[in-house]
């Protein structure tokens, strides 16, 4: 690809980080991890934060330590990353899929409240592309009914609701650090909570169910092996240490990608402000307006791939996943989630795009969606 969908920022100084722990004897729960944790509590301003091996990892164990078993329902968005589900699967809870508002392509309350039944346990929003979801009225609803709420921000990383963090109003908020993300670790994730309960859980579950008071082959309940490594977190410090000028430049690529397609009428384009919401861009996604179908959108982006720039559907709904069609889980009325899935476009979206590889794509895109170039 001339221009990938994505690309890891590393720099010398990251690299001299992972080198470092590489020096030392501890590459397992030793001080970096301690490091990473203190440090993403104190940016989301949350009292514990539990690193561990990605941000499904993280997603699973809030729900194992939340509670959450068997026959229990959990409203989820289809419009996400298919993890959000099959974290419930694992546990035997069953995903009840909610539709989502056009406008932010969040969870809609209206929706959520609908859906609630008497099996209902939590709430599990997804904060889409790094635009933070109708917090406060998700977290009214969850109090009316007594669930849970758990915040996935694994694309969300320094947004903001209200002026606070995403990921510490819930009972339980779960970041990821993968390549594609704001800040990596490779591969890792962070579990964010106000409740030391819950988080010494999560703590002793990703480490084979061993909690602090036992020795190495002690264990006190199932756990599994979620860790993380040094040099994860060795990664993970020196890459937060530039978020500020990090979420800066997303901004600013978002604005330019704005500027660039403004004006062109088959094109809807991400807001760029909403109330109350600071948005950290995860990604840049354009829907296909009026005639532009499924079809069109899945011939441009073949077509965006083969002049080598990347470029996908995001996201595919998780209700039409081959792996949920036999499922046990729960939908009703998910149109704004098909209609929005099958007409959504992701752009290439990274630190390091430079100014002309936006003109690039944008000139591309441009004149693949001019009305006969697919005929
Ligand atoms: C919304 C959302 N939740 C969960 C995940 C899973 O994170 P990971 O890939 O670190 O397991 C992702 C991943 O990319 C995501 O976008």
């Amino acid at each position: 690809m001339n221009i990938p969908l994505s690309a890891p920022d590393i720099r010398e100084e990251d690299i001299a980080a992972v080198a470092g722990v590489l020096r030392t004897p501890r590459l397992s729960l030793g001080p970096k991890l301690e490091e990473f944790e203190r440090a993403i509590a104190g940016y989301v301003g949350a009292g514990h934060a539990v690193g561990v091996s990605s941000g499904t990892a993280g997603l699973h164990l809030s729900v194992r330590a939340l509670g959450i078993g068997p026959g229990d329902e959990v409203i989820v968005p289809s419009f996400a990353f298919i993890a959000v589900a099959n974290v419930l699967r694992y546990e035997g809870a069953i995903p009840v899929f909610a539709d989502i508002e056009p406008a932010t392509l969040n969870l809609d309350p209206g929706r959520i409240e609908a859906a609630v039944t008497p099996r209902t346990k939590a709430i599990l929003v997804v904060h889409t592309f790094g635009c933070p979801a109708e917090l406060s009225e998700i977290l009214e609803i969850a109090r009316r009914h007594h669930l849970c709420v758990i915040e996935d921000c694994c694309e969300a990383l320094g947004a903001e609701y209200d002026g606070r963090k995403v990921g510490a109003r819930a009972d339980v908020g779960v970041f990821g650090f993968y390549p594609n993300k704001q800040i990596t670790t490779g591969e890792g994730g962070m579990v964010v909570t106000g409740d030391p309960r819950l988080a010494s859980v999560v703590r002793a579950l990703r480490n084979h169910g061993r909690a602090d008071s036992d020795d190495w082959f002690q264990h006190s309940e199932l756990g599994y092996n979620y860790r993380i490594s040094e040099m994860n977190c060795a990664l993970g410090i020196s890459q937060l240490k530039r978020i500020e000028a990090i979420l800066a430049r997303r901004e600013e690529i978002a604005g330019k990608y704005t500027e660039k397609l403004r004006g062109n009428e088959t094109l809807r384009l991400p807001t760029l402000a909403v109330p109350r919401r600071k948005i950290s861009w995860f990604v840049y996604v354009v829907r296909l307006s009026g005639s532009l179908s499924q079809i069109h959108r899945d011939w441009i982006v073949k077509e965006m791939n083969r002049r080598g720039i990347g470029c996908g559907r995001y996201f595919a709904p998780i209700h039409l996943q081959p792996a949920y069609q036999s499922a046990p889980a729960l939908q009703s009325g998910l149109g704004v989630t098909e209609y929005e899935a099958s007409r959504a476009l992701a752009l290439p979206f990274f630190n390091r795009l430079r100014d002309e590889q936006i003109d690039e794509v944008c000139g591309n895109l441009c004149e693949l969606i001019q009305p006969d170039s697919s005929s």
